[in-house]
């Protein structure tokens, strides 16, 4: 599922030496040269909407100095690195994800001088800084498409998907191409008068789509992948990937029909159609290896450990999720997100487990990257809650991510417990897609409110009397991080636990992800077991109503020692006898 199927859906080396962090701090004794290449594989990745996480300098904008504030928070959360949304120069059309220029810092967001601090203070704490890479379109704004838009003959024409309308004549411009739709509503076709042609755009109006067909396209895009390597980073996460193609015969789409055959209207009002000639087409694995192999060429002497690929992979099954790590000896993504499990967007117990299970069987041994949450869905609230029970609920989730196999993604303030609080009144909309598709579509605002600190005026965000961008919800009082940190039964010390267990426990650091008690359409059991180590037990209750599991472990006696469970459960006596209140969990070693 797509995510706008939300569910309501060289001169510079000189500089560079003196303000770039001088040489990668030293992991501790333990760290193998092997750790440093395989940190990935049981990564804790946290990602921050940067305008929302912290502001340090009042003007209710958050910032690359207010992330560096938070570091030591990060690091006791138990991090190992974090993903920022688009920081670089941009009219913020999209937040971010219109971008002008591709080589530097948003003034709001600070400066380049600004991230290199960040990345050597991360670093020096082991958390890497992953960037996002926007490769599908640029902002109307960048020179490229300034260059393009202005004449037929510029020498940039060529790098963005220009099309003559259907019908034009000398006085009109007809109609669009073909009938594809922009993902944020309407037609993807623009016409731009200066030149009387089209241009497509998968996005917004101010996001026209690159030309990946333009050899000139991946040399812009494989530099400005070295210029933030060189920085420091630690990989990056390719945004709308899949979308970088169009089907080059320019062939309409299908339209979609509903259960009764019928075509029906998406929440932007539009006729729905399928994507099959605007998403996902084979190319794109191509992009990939080469932005691969540009990265793994990368001197590795000066920063070491890998750089890792994750993917913004909303695919239709599981094989199109398989082929997103790429081939023996032609590598893509490493952590390509696995959208089919995070985003079911109900606690339907038999999908969870199909698709737990399919990432441990059917992606080739390779590492599912697993997430739930992120700044373009309603948070888990909205999206698993049942209005009554959303705490323990949260606490299912989490389960899921932090305790199956894999790295987890996470998203800032779902530790926490915060809430989706999205806007009550059209006029306060942020996100211009939430103005397109209102009342039934309210944008994403709600889901990125400012970070919630503390219980002090504008919740720690930023200064009591700044105007934070979007407003800070009113469960700040309470859900916040310096009450929840000294609360041994805050969602925060649930995710402290759960995120020890994942480094400290070799079982859920590295075992394998096998799932128990198969035909129980309540309880959603698995076990994770490697060599030398007592295999641990998982139980969660997927209903409102308490429930008891008995258990088997194959080779294994029926003792158990709780590693975590819901606050204020009972202990089990033994495996065959475990009680969960509703919705709670329960995580024990097998002795
Ligand atoms: C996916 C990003 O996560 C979203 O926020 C953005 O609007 C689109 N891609 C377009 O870049
Ligand atoms: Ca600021």
């Amino acid at each position: 599922m797509h995510w706008t199927q939300r569910i309501l859906t060289s001169s510079l080396l000189l500089a560079m030496a003196i303000s770039m962090p001088a040489t990668h701090a030293q992991n501790p004794a333990s760290t193998s040269a092997s750790s440093e290449q395989n940190w990935w594989k049981n990564a804790v990745i946290y990602e921050i909407y940067p305008r929302s996480f912290q502001d340090s300098n009042g003007d209710g904008i958050g910032d690359l100095n207010g992330i560096t504030t938070r570091l030591d928070y990060l690091k006791d959360l138990g991090v190992d690195a974090i993903w920022l949304t688009p920081i670089y120069p941009s009219p913020q059309v999209d937040f971010g994800y219109d971008i002008s220029d591709y080589e530097n810092i948003d003034p709001p967001y600070g400066t380049l001088a600004d991230f290199n601090h960040l990345v050597a203070e991360a670093d020096k704490r082991h958390i890497r800084i992953i960037m996002d890479m926007v490769m599908n379109h640029t902002s109307d704004k960048h020179p490229w498409f300034i260059q393009s838009r202005s004449s037929k003959t510029n020498p940039y024409r060529d790098w963005y998907v220009w099309h003559d309308g259907a019908g034009e004549t000398a006085t009109s411009p007809g109609v669009p191409p073909n009938n594809w739709q922009s993902d944020f509503g309407h037609s993807a076709w623009e016409w731009d008068p200066t030149t009387r042609q089209y241009y497509y755009h998968k996005f917004y109006i101010q996001q026209p789509d690159l030309n990946w067909n333009n050899p000139k396209v991946h040399e812009a895009f494989r530099n400005i992948i070295k210029f933030w390597l060189e920085r420091g980073v630690g990989g990056f996460r390719f945004d709308a990937i899949t979308t970088l193609f169009e089907d080059p015969q320019m062939r309409d789409e299908d339209v979609l029909k509903d259960k009764n055959g019928q075509s029906f209207r998406n929440v932007y009002g539009d006729i729905a159609l399928n994507d099959t000639r605007t998403n996902n087409l084979p190319e794109v694995h191509d992009v990939m290896q080469e932005m691969r192999t540009t990265a793994d060429k990368f001197d590795s002497n000066k920063f070491p450990g890998t750089r890792v690929f994750i993917g913004e992979t909303y695919l239709p099954n599981i094989g199109e999720l398989a082929k997103q790590y790429g081939a023996p000896g032609k590598p893509e993504f490493q952590l390509p997100m696995d959208t089919q499990i995070g985003f079911i967007n109900k606690l339907d117990i038999a999908a969870f487990r199909s698709r737990i299970d399919d990432a441990e069987t059917k992606l080739n041994g390779n590492t599912p990257l697993l997430v739930f949450d992120n700044h373009d869905n309603p948070r888990l609230d909205a999206r698993y809650g049942d209005g009554v029970h959303n705490t323990d609920i949260e606490r299912v989730i989490s389960t899921m991510l932090f305790a199956s196999r894999g790295a987890s993604l996470f998203y800032y303030g779902d530790e926490i417990g915060m809430k989706t609080t999205p806007p009550t009144r059209k006029e306060d909309v942020k996100d211009p897609v939430g103005i397109t598709g209102w009342p039934k579509d309210k944008g994403r605002d709600g889901e990125r409110t400012p970070m919630q600190w503390d219980a002090q005026a504008n919740a720690g965000f930023t200064t009591a009397s700044a105007q934070p961008w979007l407003p800070v919800p009113p469960t700040y009082a309470t859900v916040n991080v310096k009450a929840e940190e000294s609360q041994p039964d805050s969602m925060l010390s649930w995710y402290k636990a759960l995120i020890q267990l994942k480094k400290n426990n070799p079982a859920f650091a590295h075992g394998d992800n096998v799932m128990l008690d198969t035909a129980n359409t309540k309880v959603l059991s698995w076990m994770r077991q490697t060599a030398g180590s007592p295999s641990v037990v998982v139980s969660v209750n997927f209903t409102a109503e308490p429930q008891t599991v008995s258990l088997t472990v194959p080779g294994a006696g029926s003792g158990i020692k709780t590693l975590l469970k819901t606050p204020g459960a009972a202990e089990p006596a033994s495996l065959g006898s475990i009680h969960l209140g509703p919705y709670g969990v329960f995580i024990g070693s097998v002795q």
